[in-house]
Order: C-alpha cells, then sequence, then structure tokens
C-alpha cells in the first residue's frame, strides 16, 4: 500500500511525504513514491498523520459498569459497588465489554493498551478480532497465600497468546499490594523474571496503603528488577521516585481527580527523567477511553502551577515513545522499518486551525474523533466506521450484557 501526498509528523513539525507500507511495517518513507503495478494508492492529500496512541493502563471489560457507581467515595465504590457487580460479570460481557472500550480508543487514535481483569483470555480474543495491539494481564489477588488458580490462569493465557500475530502480548498484573501477600508477590516476581515478562500494579493509590508497609519494601521485592509499569502512584512522595527511575508510571488523572485519590508528582518525576506514560484507568472510573482527554488534563493540573510545566514535546512523548517503550513494544514514531500504527486527522478540522500549529491543537484544543487508525497496516477505524467488527451487533449484545451485570432487566 501506498499512502500519497499526506502531511506526516515527524520530530513534531509536519512534512509533506508519501508512505509505503509493506507486511504491516513502514518500508519506505519520501517525498515522492511510486506505486507499483497492483499496489493498494490511498491519497491522503489533506491529511495529517501521526504516531499511534497507547494507554498503559484500563480493564477494558468494565465498559459494561461504565456510569454505574458515580459519587461514591473510593471505599464505597470499590467494595460495595464494583466487586459485587464483578461477580455477575461473564466472559460474554467481558468480551463485547472490551469490544466497545476498543471502538472508542481506536475513534480517538489509541493503538494499544495495557490491561489488568479477569477472563483476560476473552480480552484477548476481542484484541484478536478487534485488530488493536495490547499488552494484557490477569489480575492477580491472594488470600493467605491461596490466590483459586489466578497465577495458574494468568501463565495459561502467556502461554497460549503471548506473541499472536505480532500484536498480543502477556504480562503478570499483581492487583496491588494491599490485595497480594508478600509470598505471593515475590513469586510472581520470580516467574517474570525466568519468563521476561512485563509486570504491571496498581501502586499507592490511597493514603492507607502507608499503613500497611513502604513503597520500598515493595519495591526492594524485586519490581526494580523486571520491567515495571507502577498505576497511579498518586501518594508517592518526592523522596520515593527514585525507586521509579527504572519503571514506566501510567498517570491516570482524570481517575484520579474522579475517584478523590490525589495527583501523581508528574513535574518532580518529569525531572528526574523517569519516563511516564498516560492511563485512562477502566471505564467505570474516568469515564472516558480517550487517552488524550486524559493527557490534557495531566497537562492542566501541572499548568495551573506553573504554565511552563508540563510542556507540549514531553507530552506528545507520554502518549506515543513513551507508551510503547513502557508495553515493550516496537514503535511510537513514524520512520522506516517501524510498523505502520498510524492516526490520520482531517487537516481542516476546526479544532486543529491554524495548521501551522497541529502538535499544539492536537494536545490542547482537539476533542473530536480522529479520521482513522490504522495497526499494522489495517484499518480498524476510518470516518466513523469499524472495519473489522459488525459494530451494530457488538454494541446490540453489549446493552444486554450491559444490563445484566448492572441488575437491570432488559
Ligand atoms: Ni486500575
Amino acid at each position: 500500500m501506498v499512502i500519497k501526498n499526506a502531511h506526516v509528523l515527524i520530530n513534531g513539525k509536519l512534512e509533506r511525504l508519501d508512505i509505503r507500507i509493506l507486511n504491516g511495517y513502514i518500508n519506505s518513507l519520501s517525498k515522492s513514491i511510486v506505486p507499483s503495478d497492483g499496489e493498494e494508492v490511498i491519497d491522503f492529500s489533506g491529511k495529517i498523520i501521526t504516531p499511534g496512541f497507547v494507554n498503559t493502563h484500563t480493564h477494558v471489560g468494565m465498559s459494561v459498569l461504565r456510569g454505574y457507581a458515580e459519587d461514591i467515595p473510593f471505599n464505597t465504590w470499590l467494595f460495595e459497588r464494583i466487586l459485587p457487580a464483578e461477580e455477575r460479570l461473564t466472559p460474554e460481557a467481558i468480551y463485547y465489554g472490551s469490544l466497545v472500550s476498543m471502538m472508542e480508543m481506536a475513534s480517538h487514535g489509541v493503538v494499544a493498551f495495557c490491561d489488568m481483569y479477569f477472563h483476560e483470555e476473552m480480552v484477548a480474543q476481542a484484541v484478536a478480532d478487534f485488530g488493536m495491539k495490547a499488552v494484557i494481564t490477569r489480575g492477580l489477588v491472594d488470600s493467605n497465600g491461596d490466590d483459586n488458580g489466578r497465577l495458574d490462569e494468568n501463565i495459561k493465557l502467556y502461554e497460549k497468546w503471548h506473541g499472536y500475530d505480532d500484536r498480543i502480548y502477556v504480562g503478570l498484573g499483581p492487583h496491588a499490594p494491599y490485595s497480594c501477600s508478600r509470598e505471593y508477590l515475590m513469586r510472581i516476581l520470580d516467574i517474570a523474571k525466568t519468563n521476561d515478562m512485563l509486570v504491571t500494579m496498581h501502586f499507592f493509590e490511597n493514603t492507607w496503603e502507608y499503613d500497611r508497609y513502604s513503597p520500598e519494601e515493595i519495591i526492594n521485592l524485586g519490581f526494580d528488577k523486571v520491567h515495571f509499569i507502577p498505576v497511579h502512584c498518586t501518594q508517592l512522595k518526592t523522596e520515593h521516585l527514585d525507586l521509579l527511575k527504572s519503571s514506566y508510571p501510567s498517570i491516570n488523572t482524570v481517575s484520579n481527580m474522579k475517584l478523590g485519590n490525589g495527583m501523581p508528582r508528574i513535574m518532580d518525576m518529569l525531572r528526574k527523567n523517569i519516563k511516564i506514560t498516560i492511563g485512562t484507568d477502566g471505564p467505570a472510573s474516568n469515564n472516558s477511553q480517550n487517552v488524550l482527554f486524559d493527557l490534557r488534563t495531566s497537562i492542566l493540573s501541572q499548568k495551573m502551577r506553573a504554565p511552563e510545566n508540563f510542556n507540549t514535546f514531553e507530552a506528545f512523548n507520554a502518549i506515543t515513545k513513551n507508551g510503547y517503550e513502557a508495553l515493550r513494544l516496537l514503535g511510537g514514531e513514524i520512520a522506516v522499518g517501524m510498523p505502520a500504527d498510524l492516526v490520520i486527522f482531517n487537516s481542516n478540522h476546526i479544532q486543529l486551525q491554524p495548521k501551522h500549529k497541529f502538535l499544539e491543537n492536537l494536545i490542547h484544543s482537539f476533542t473530536d474523533s480522529v479520521y482513522a487508525t490504522m495497526v499494522n497496516g489495517k484499518f480498524i477505524y476510518i470516518d466513523g466506521k469499524y472495519p473489522t467488527i459488525d459494530a451494530e451487533e457488538v454494541l446490540s449484545k453489549f446493552s444486554i450484557f450491559s444490563k445484566k451485570v448492572t441488575g437491570i432487566e432488559s
């Protein structure tokens, strides 16, 4: 496939370039590419192309619970509303919930995400069918050393799905230090080291976590020796941030604000050259899966103290290069040899004017759906449509399962 006449975002600047895509990768990139006989040609005059965006923390299946628990404190939200409703989740509900979250993400330029939940085999199936990229992890929780087979499930998931179609990878997802015993965390870390698996965990989201342990105690179990995405980090103090030097914190500002869990020390992390990334968290606590909205909220939360904080370059990196690195995927920029994970915008979109300030407009102004999103050279969203699925059927099944899970008779 050859894309002609597009304006391509490279190092923050737009360049008029043609792109040849071969076997899902960017094969060449130059002012003028002459298509070979039989090669598909797409004219993207009037379009702007950027690298795809990455959402480093979510629970995609939770879209069936969107709007279900609002305006209540975190502990009530989690222990009295979400956990009981989760008892009613079925594999089918997770499958359709995952598809709906991915539809929303794709319409906002997200090409890859990191997930932690249960029935993850259905999340994997949904990712396989939809065409996105993901690192999936089984949420791991134990009680007095008994985890009900969750870790075995996570390992089976790894054996079955890790590396599928160069799109699906499996990591380990200890839920949080407060829901896992020390011994269990050490077992998980051992498995992560042996198999070189990514680990992600909710980390110091609440002040009461300090009653049980310190951040040092947890990291020193070995989280600094594995590829680690700590999520939230809202309650970490500046002196703890050196513990995260080799990790990729997932900043979930919207979820943190909505559930009253405070703000992570984003500027301190940036000053320490910690590679921050952006996550939406699940649709039951955000409630959107539009990572650009999370990015913008995170930026504004820092600029309210000083407008030079969290600049455009740092912001774009957080959802592109850092996100890819966090998920251990190749990509994050438009260059030869990179996968064709692309987001396409209409350059005439009113929120992207003036055209010569594209990146600033994308970060601070654009709220709409993108024109198209491509993963490994295939469109997963284009001009309001989802070519890989029957959107109408997905939404109708989703609605049935959402009503079942939330206890509303259909
Ligand atoms: Ni979460």
